[in-house]
């Protein structure tokens, strides 16, 4: 009933990571193939935490970089900065009115983001998942590509459309959109690297924000920096196992086996197939040369878009002129379904 439509974001805040690599971008990449794909860098969002304003254009173009040294194409696809069009915000508004307390009170982001210091947080970084749901909503996309980390957020974008349509059931029809007039997103996180932990702790998620620059591999890293960060990563003591049940009680040994198995487009089972019974120091070195040779070029790439932002703005102006035009039609639709009235 709906068109196929792919969109998913990422924040112009700090570095830009092997997880967000693995469990987003990457796949972003594949779904040009077969989708029609929207991707966003959320400014907006960003400003949920405070981001100096002297920074913000720099991160925004370096995401930007990033999409296109990875392989998105800006031509055939869209790509631009989440400000510039104004039904992301618009739509947010009209979903804060639709979400309810209790659902956004369950949200453990927020829990962790706002820290002990709730009463400090900003508004914005509360509601930020009816800005989510609105993001993917005004363009009506029906798969979103996220690492696992975004999962409840999806949830909850699925309960705003299914809300909506249910409120506005009688004018949505009186306004002939049929039964329903947004999809339920379906979130996409599949794959060996849905949830890439950090080089120093198998408990915690690989992250942007983490002091330890150790912790992450950053797509701008060089050769020797990824290698280095490979080479310390926390490991046990035994040989990798022959079959994945043996990963189970090894978060670490599984983190290095996911990250090589979804860089080399295979299963993990394949990796333990080749290098189970190996040691970590030849596993590790197997590995640093697989890496590099994945992200080396893209880290290369992306020095050199960064290098030229009027070509990086250039991209994101035709990117946010194609987006606002699908975005104002869905707006106007919108307005006439809950009662607006336009003129
Ligand atoms: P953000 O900017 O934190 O992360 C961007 C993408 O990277 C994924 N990711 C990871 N995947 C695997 N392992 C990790 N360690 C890891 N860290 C991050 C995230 O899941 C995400 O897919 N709220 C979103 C941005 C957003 C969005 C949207 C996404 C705003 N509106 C609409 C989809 C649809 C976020 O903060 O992502």
């Amino acid at each position: 009933m709906f068109k196929q439509k792919v969109f998913s974001g990422v924040q112009p805040t700090g570095n830009l990571h092997l997880g967000n690599y693995l469990g987003a971008i990457k796949k972003f990449v594949e779904l040009q193939k077969s989708h029609d794909c929207i991707y966003c860098v959320v400014d907006m969002h960003a400003i949920t935490v405070w981001q100096d304003p002297a920074e913000l254009p720099r991160a925004t173009r370096e995401v930007t970089s990033a999409f296109i040294a990875c392989g998105i194409d800006p031509k055939k696809h869209i790509v631009f900065n989440q400000s510039q069009v104004s039904g992301h915000a618009e739509l947010a508004w009209i979903f804060n009115c639709v979400a309810r307390m209790g659902w956004l009170n369950r949200m453990t982001q927020f829990k962790e983001k706002a820290g002990k210091d709730r009463e400090n947080a900003s508004v914005g970084l509360y509601v930020y998942p009816n800005l989510m749901a609105a993001d993917i909503l005004v363009y009506r996309a029906t798969h979103v590509p996220v690492g696992d980390d975004q999962k409840q957020h999806l949830e909850l974008s699925r309960d705003i459309a299914q809300k909506f349509n249910n409120d506005f059931s009688a004018s949505i029809q009186a306004h002939g959109h049929g039964e329903a007039f947004f999809p339920l997103p379906e979130p996409l996180i599949q794959g060996p690297a849905t949830r890439v932990m950090s080089l120093r702790d198998g408990a915690k998620k690989m992250s942007k924000s983490e002091p330890s620059d150790y912790s992450r591999i950053n797509l701008t890293d060089d050769a020797d920096a990824i290698a280095q960060k490979i080479r310390k990563a926390k490991t046990d003591p035994e040989p990798l196992p022959s079959e994945e049940k043996g990963l189970e009680p090894r978060p670490e040994a599984d983190n290095l086996v996911g990250i090589y198995a979804a860089l080399a487009d295979v299963t993990k089972a394949d990796v333990l197939h080749e290098h189970g019974g190996a040691q970590f120091s030849v596993f590790k070195a197997a590995l640093v040369e697989l890496a590099v040779a994945k992200l080396g070029p893209i880290g290369a790439e992306m020095k050199r878009l960064v290098a030229d932002p009027a070509y990086i703005d250039s991209v994101l102006a035709d990117g946010s002129v194609r987006a606002q035009a699908l975005a104002v039609e869905t707006m106007q639709a919108v307005k006439d379904i809950v009662g607006f009235i336009r003129h």
